[in-house]
């Protein structure tokens, strides 16, 4: 079993050896970890965010676990050149194109939410994200119009099947899960979002089993900090499904503790927290590595079919902070090092 482990820029490498750390405390036998490099540093050392080396160790891996990319020095390079192209590069290029964000409070941790302790006790939803289309995937630029001011432009579109594809990932989870599906589009206004609606609608008929709704992301926004509890599954597209789900990290309580697994048709999978490189705190072990620790244990359930040493891992994190394990994202005092203490001592 090899797993890529890239860890990245900024905070990316604090929280992977965390991660790295607690996976090699299960002492699990033939678990091969290989790094390479990626994003801004690996730009810095061969000229390229994803360089060919590290496509070629991603694809001869059973899973990735990714930290994070993203450099302020990188941010005025052409775009094709910055640390962000590396994890776009990666879900396009293997195909990982379900990205499964759930988002759960934790025991104890109600206070933490931004929300009151009543509404946030009953998150638990999974917000399954489209991960290789929509307007990220466009053809874009910047172009000077006839009259000389400048246009920015980025295509927006879905084709069917990328929509049926995720549809079906996601009625599948909701099948294992509370048996509510909520797809998140805006078909008042966009064209490929009623091609989306349509679409989910058919796939539909073949869950019966499956509650659907359909729900405006505008609309998705203000129910997920009013009333999130009525949230079970809920499938979007690539750019509704990042800022949904960073907005759903702070009604848990910090989007340090937030996992995402990014899968594709096989077993191959690439699993990562749901932040960035988080510039503003990189290289003073404040990170919570939490939520790479809970990608790791993805990993082992989707790419490893390890179902036991996830959960054990998962349980070891949520006695963590049952026991007052928090860090600064928690207003706590644990720094990063601690907090992956805290985790193998419970393991
Ligand atoms: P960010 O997620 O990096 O940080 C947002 C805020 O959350 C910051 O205040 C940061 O300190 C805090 N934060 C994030 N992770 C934390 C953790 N584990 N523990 C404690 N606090 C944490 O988002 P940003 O600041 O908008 O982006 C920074 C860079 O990261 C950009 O270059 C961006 O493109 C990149 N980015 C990369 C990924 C990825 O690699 N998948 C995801 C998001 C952003
Ligand atoms: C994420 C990030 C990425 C995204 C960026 C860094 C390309 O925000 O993984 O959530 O927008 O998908
Ligand atoms: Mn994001």
């Amino acid at each position: 079993m090899k797993i890529a482990v890239l860890a990245g820029d900024g905070i990316g490498p604090e929280v992977t050896r965390e991660a790295v750390r607690v996976l090699e405390a299960l002492g699990l036998a033939g678990l091969e970890l290989v790094e390479g490099d990626v994003g801004g540093m690996a730009y810095k050392k061969h000229g390229h965010p994803l360089p060919a080396a590290t496509l070629d160790l991603a694809r001869a891996s059973d899973g990735i676990l990714f930290g994070a990319v993203g450099d302020p020095d990188c941010d005025n390079l052409e775009r094709h050149l910055r640390p962000e192209q590396a994890i776009l590069g990666l879900r396009k290029e293997l195909g990982l194109f379900a990205n499964l964000r759930p988002a759960r409070v934790f025991a104890g941790l109600e206070d933490f939410s931004a929300l009151r302790p009543e509404v946030a006790g009953a998150i638990d939803l999974l917000i399954v994200r489209e991960l290789n289309g929509d307007v990220y995937f466009g053809e874009k630029g910047i172009r000077t119009l006839p009259d000389g001011r400048r246009q920015g432009w980025d295509m927006m579109s879905y084709a069917e099947d990328e929509v049926r594809r995720i549809a079906h990932v996601a009625f599948r989870a909701a099948q294992g899960r509370n048996g509510k599906l909520c797809s998140v589009d805006k078909a008042n206004v966009l064209e490929t979002f009623q091609l989306w609606r349509d679409v989910v609608t058919e796939v539909a008929a073949e869950y019966p089993d499956v509650e659907l709704s359909h729900m405006y992301v505008d609309n998705a926004a203000m129910q997920l900090v009013r009333n999130p509890g009525q949230f079970d599954v809920v499938v979007t597209g690539n750019m509704f499904g990042d800022i949904l789900s960073d907005q759903a990290s702070m009604c848990v309580g910090s989007i340090g503790l937030l996992a995402s697994a990014s899968l594709s048709e096989g077993k191959l999978g690439l699993y990562e927290p749901i932040h960035g490189s988080a510039p503003d705190i990189a290289g003073k072990g404040l990170a919570n590595p939490m939520a790479t620790v809970l990608s790791a244990a993805m990993l082992l359930r989707h790419s490893l079919g390890m179902e036991d040493q996830a959960a054990r891992i998962e349980a070891a994190v949520a006695r963590a902070l049952a026991d007052g394990v928090r860090g600064a994202d928690l207003g706590g005092s644990h720094g990063t090092a601690l907090i992956g203490d805290a985790i193998v001592e419970r393991l």
